[in-house]
C-alpha cells in the first residue's frame, strides 16, 4: 500500500541534483513525496556491503521512494531486496533518455519492448511488499506504446505511475502534452502522478484539475524554487500563496549547505550549482553567478554568498 502523502505534489528524481539534501530541503518546504536520482541496480548489487555510503539519505526524507534503472532480472531481483528495506517506494525509470543508457535496454528503450517490460514488472511485484511504481515518457519518436506499458503496470500489480508525456526524441523540448496525462488517468485505476512544465503553483492546480491526475511531479523549477512546494501547498488549500524575498532564498542556500555538509557525495559543484540556482532572481544575482563560476571551494562560496546576502 502506498504511504500517506503529506502534500499532492512531489520533488521527481534527478540525476545529480536531487541529492539528500535537496531532497529533505523540499520535504521540509512542503513536497510530499522525494526520490533519489536514478540508481543503476548492479551497482546496488555491487555496493551491497556498503549500501549506506553508496546511497545516502536519511530518516527525515520520508516518505522517501529509491527509483531503480537497469533490465537485467536477476540483478534486479537482488538489487531490489538490498534496498527495499530502507525505503518506502520501489520506483522504476522508464523515461531516462539518455544514449548511453538506453544502449543498455534500460529506461526509455524499455518503452519500445511491452514483453520485458511485463517481466520485469512481475520480477518487482514478486521481489517486495513495499509499493512498486514507474516513471514513463510517452513513447520514443512518438507517443506509441506507453497505454500498452501502463496497461501492464496495472495489470501486474504496479502501485502508481508517473508520467511524464513528452517522447525521448523530444528530450525537454516542446510542451508536456498534459491532454495524455488525462487519457492515462481515464485509463488505470492506479493513481497517476502528472509531470512536466509545472512552474508555478497555478500550473500545478490546471494540470491537478485538467487531468484529473492525483497528483503532481515538479524537476526542473524545484532546483531553483523548492518554496513552490509551500506555495503550492498553499495554493490547493486557501487558493492563494505567499511570495518569497531574496533573503529567504539565500538562507535557504545556507541550509543546503548545512544538510549537504553530511553527505560525501555531494561535492563542491552540486553547492556551486545551487548557489547559482537560488539565487535566481535575486537582485545582483547575475554578477554574483558570474564570481561563483569561478570557485573551487565550498567556503569560498559560502563566504561570497553571504556577502551578498548581508549587501541584499
Ligand atoms: C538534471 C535532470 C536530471 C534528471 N534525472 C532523472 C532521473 O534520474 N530519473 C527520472 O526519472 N527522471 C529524471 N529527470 C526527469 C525529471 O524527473 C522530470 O521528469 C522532467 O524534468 C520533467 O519535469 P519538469 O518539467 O518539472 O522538469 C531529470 C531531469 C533533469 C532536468
Amino acid at each position: 500500500m502506498l504511504p500517506k502523502f503529506p502534500s499532492k505534489a512531489f520533488l521527481a528524481p534527478m540525476s545529480g541534483v536531487s541529492n539528500p539534501a535537496l531532497r529533505l530541503l523540499c520535504r521540509e518546504l512542503g513536497a510530499g513525496l522525494v526520490v533519489t536520482e536514478f540508481t543503476n541496480i548492479h551497482a546496488v548489487v555491487a555496493r551491497e556491503a556498503d549500501i549506506h555510503n553508496f546511497i545516502e539519505f536519511s530518516e527525515k526524507e520520508r516518505p522517501l521512494a529509491i527509483q531503480l534503472f537497469g533490465s537485467d532480472l536477476e540483478a534486479l531481483q537482488r538489487a531490489i531486496k538490498i534496498v527495499e528495506p530502507y525505503f518506502d517506494i520501489i520506483d522504476y525509470n522508464m523515461g531516462c533518455p539518455a544514449d548511453h543508457i538506453t544502449q543498455q535496454m534500460a529506461c526509455s528503450a524499455l518503452l519500445q519492448h511491452p514483453d520485458l517490460t511485463r517481466e520485469i514488472f512481475k520480477i518487482m511485484r514478486a521481489a517486495t511488499k513495499k509499493p512498486v511504481t514507474v516513471k514513463i515518457r510517452a513513447g520514443v519518436t512518438k507517443p506509441d506504446k506507453w497505454q500498452a506499458i501502463a496497461k501492464i503496470a496495472e495489470e501486474e500489480g504496479l502501485d502508481m505511475i508517473t508520467f511524464h508525456p513528452r517522447t525521448v526524441k523530444e528530450g525537454y523540448s516542446g510542451t508536456s502534452n498534459w491532454a495524455l496525462i488525462k487519457e492515462l488517468k481515464q485509463m488505470v485505476s492506479i493513481p497517476v502522478v502528472g509531470n512536466g512544465d509545472i512552474r508555478t503553483p497555478e500550473d500545478a492546480k490546471r494540470m491537478l484539475d485538467e487531468t484529473g491526475c492525483d497528483y503532481v511531479m515538479i524537476g526542473r523549477e524545484a532546483m531553483s524554487n523548492p518554496f513552490l512546494f509551500t506555495q503550492i501547498n498553499q495554493y490547493l488549500e486557501k487558493g492563494k500563496y505567499g511570495g518569497m524575498s531574496s533573503k529567504k532564498k539565500i538562507e535557504t542556500f545556507f541550509k543546503y549547505v548545512e544538510y549537504a555538509k553530511q553527505y560525501p557525495t555531494i561535492k563542491v559543484y552540486n553547492i556551486r550549482m545551487q548557489a547559482m540556482n537560488f539565487s535566481k532572481g535575486c537582485p545582483g544575482g547575475k554578477e554574483l553567478r558570474g564570481k561563483l563560476l569561478k570557485l573551487k571551494e565550498t567556503v569560498e562560496i559560502e563566504r561570497v554568498m553571504k556577502e551578498f546576502y548581508d549587501g541584499l
